[in-house]
């Protein structure tokens, strides 16, 4: 039985602030029963006033009654959305299938996350009984973020620039193989697809199982408009409603 629930409504913005240059956070007051339903990798989509098709969020983080989300300005809907103060915004979800927590938890895994995708990897990080290590790959140090509040919670972190300006020069799938090969079980990642790409190819020549979250462009997010279609096990899925989190060894790319 699907155990879904989905919300389309207006919820209350408690703040919409700029974290570091260009990235943002948007935190809503929601519904109880909203929060309780949210789980890692699953996301919402968030109509932006004046904006035609809304845009899909993963969830960044949820506490009580508040859901965040973690965005980056990258376009004309994104820089509207950065100029919201206060108010209420519509949003429908949460949607998708997230990342397997409970298969999972008691194996030895590792977090993999590029750019943006340290949303989706935060909040899982926050969820997971168990800390390890997270790798985190940006193009330079001012677009790391939550780097403290990992910490905090016990994950231990190697981050690599593009630019060589914090950590490990180059892709974090530069050296992430060697990494992999010892003592992982399941790997979680959540990047952009040319990330995504090398790291499926890696985990498959090592044998390493584990989940990725697509980050495909989205229209509707509930299966309708088939904007998001990717080959799954040989079949064409939904991104939106049979991911975005799928088992590595199934991805084609
Ligand atoms: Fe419409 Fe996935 S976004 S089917």
């Amino acid at each position: 039985m699907c155990r879904l629930k989905r919300f389309d409504r207006s919820y209350k913005i408690i703040y919409n602030k700029e974290l570091s240059l260009n990235y943002f956070e948007l935190k809503i007051n929601i519904a109880e029963d909203v929060a309780n339903s949210c789980s890692p990798g699953q996301f919402f989509m968030v109509r932006v006033p004046g904006v035609f098709l809304p845009r899909p969020m993963s969830i960044y983080n949820v506490k009580g009654n508040s859901l965040g989300f973690l965005y980056k300005v990258v376009g004309n809907g994104t820089d509207i959305l950065s100029k919201i103060r206060t108010g209420e915004i519509q949003l429908l979800g949460p949607l998708g299938k997230g990342y397997n927590l409970k298969t999972y938890e008691n194996l030895n895994y590792v977090l993999v996350a590029g750019g943006t995708g340290i949303a989706s990897i935060y909040f899982l990080a926050v969820r997971l009984k168990k800390q390890g290590t997270l790798y985190y790959g940006v193009c330079s140090e001012k677009d790391l973020l939550c780097l403290d509040n990992l910490e905090k919670l016990g994950w231990k972190i190697v981050v690599s620039t593009e630019d060589g300006s914090k950590g490990y020069k180059g892709y974090i799938t530069d050296f992430l193989s060697n990494e992999l090969k010892k003592n992982t079980d399941v790997v979680f990642v959540c990047g952009p697809t040319p990330m995504l790409k090398k790291i499926l190819q890696i985990a498959r020549r090592i044998n390493v199982k584990g989940f990725v979250s697509l980050e495909e462009k989205m229209a509707c997010g509930i299966g309708s408009c088939q904007g998001c279609a990717i080959k799954i096990n040989g079949q064409i899925k939904m991104t939106c409603k049979d991911g975005p989190v799928f088992k590595i060894e199934d991805v084609e790319l």
